[in-house]
């Protein structure tokens, strides 16, 4: 018997109601493959805990995380509650920071049965990956603002970009598009505004794609990107971005596959020095929270990719195929898809088909 043991922090918002739909598909295919077995631990981090104990999470979370052998993420942040900026920079960031999880993978696919708001686009029209650079660029946390409240106020955000950090994420999505035998890796850039940053992003860029002859490659700015994205997402395969343009064009693609409640997320370190993170790329949705109704497809695709991650293929395989019959068949499913079921209905759902295929 093959053992692990996972943290499960359900976190804010539909986080609870989701994860607890992924546990349950992901003890289905326990069950169904019967040579291992998951031990699950919850952690109540959460707005509601920083209410109670003045922080996301205790001084020694990390530590205690870097026990797991994979972490399971529902949303963080519920702004009614807590600042975005100290929910998330308390939780969320701190730990792709500090857990090196520089790669974040956001696989974007149409799935069977489904149709999304692009018009005549098929499954074999929107089915490339994301691979967002996830613990610099944008997201470095380096600035500050000074002269608070007086009218020559400052405030300064940097980008920063390392040669290791660049090269690390752009590697890793030519070696991605090798292992799934994919064709094309495409850059995003803004080297025409941004001359200094974007510039060496791309120079990084052609240096690794050189050595990659089988593989084609391309780069475009992010401004056309969101016009190619929703215009030809067919000639996407492997996108690899800097993190905030990762983090603003997979909510975009999340919108292409049909709802926000379908994107899935793996936070890794592909050197395995920590463990890795995985959730939905959607937030604790305040607007739908507490009312049994979001789509739960996300982190059960989700809990896929870390079924995969930790070498649970058969497992990971039997909830991604699972969701497909799902969405194939189209009887089941939440309102965001066009359906009439509940959360919890779905999962349930879920599980039977995780269960027959067996
Ligand atoms: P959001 O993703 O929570 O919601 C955006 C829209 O998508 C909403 O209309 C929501 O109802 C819908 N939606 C999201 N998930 C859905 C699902 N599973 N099923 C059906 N509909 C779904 O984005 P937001 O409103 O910008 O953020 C809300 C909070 O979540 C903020 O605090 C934000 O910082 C945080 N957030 C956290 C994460 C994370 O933990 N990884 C990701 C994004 C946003
Ligand atoms: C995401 C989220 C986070 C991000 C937020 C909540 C900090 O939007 O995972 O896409 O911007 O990375
Ligand atoms: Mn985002």
């Amino acid at each position: 018997m093959r053992n692990y043991s996972i943290a499960v922090i359900p976190g804010d918002g539909i986080g609870k109601d989701v994860l607890d739909v992924g546990l349950a598909t992901m003890r289905g295919a326990q069950e169904v493959c019967g040579d291992f077995k998951i031990e699950f631990q919850t952690f109540p981090w959460s707005c509601g805990y920083y209410l109670e104990h003045g922080q996301m999470m205790p001084d020694n979370a990390t530590q205690t995380l870097r026990q797991f052998d994979a972490i399971y993420l529902g949303a963080c942040g519920f702004p009614s509650l807590v600042p975005d900026h100290i929910s998330l920079w308390g939780l969320l960031l701190p730990i792709r920071k500090e857990f090196d999880l520089y790669v974040n993978q956001r696989p974007a696919r149409l799935l069977p049965g489904l149709t999304g708001p692009l018009r005549d686009k098929t499954t074999n029209d929107i089915n490339f990956v994301c691979l967002r650079e996830n613990t610099e660029g944008g997201y470095s946390g380096v600035g500050g603002r000074v002269h608070r409240t007086t009218d020559h106020e400052v405030a300064v955000e940097s980008m920063i970009f390392t040669r290791r950090g660049v090269e690390r994420i752009i590697r890793y999505a030519f070696e991605l598009a090798r292992h799934e035998g994919r064709k094309r890796v495409t850059s995003v850039t803004k080297s025409n505004a941004m001359g200094h940053s974007m510039v060496f992003w791309d120079e990084v860029f052609e240096i690794v794609a050189a050595e990659y002859a089988d593989i084609q490659s391309d780069k475009i700015h992010v401004d056309a990107m969101t016009a190619r994205m929703v215009r030809f997402p067919e000639q996407l395969d492997v996108v690899v971005a800097e993190n905030l343009f990762g983090d603003i064009l997979t909510d975009l693609a999340a919108a292409i596959q049909g709802s926000m409640g379908l994107a899935a997320s793996a936070n890794i370190n592909p050197e395995r020095t920590a463990p890795s993170l995985f959730e939905p790329v959607h937030g604790s949705a305040p607007d739908i929270a507490g009312k049994g109704i979001a789509n739960p497809i996300a982190s059960v695709w989700a809990a896929s990719m870390m079924l995969d991650f930790i070498g649970e293929r058969d497992a990971g395989k039997l909830l991604m195929r699972g969701i497909e019959r799902l969405t194939g068949e189209g009887r089941v499913l939440t309102t965001d898809i066009g359906g009439t079921a509940k959360t919890h209905e779905v999962g349930d759902e879920l599980v039977r088909l995780i269960k027959s295929a067996g």
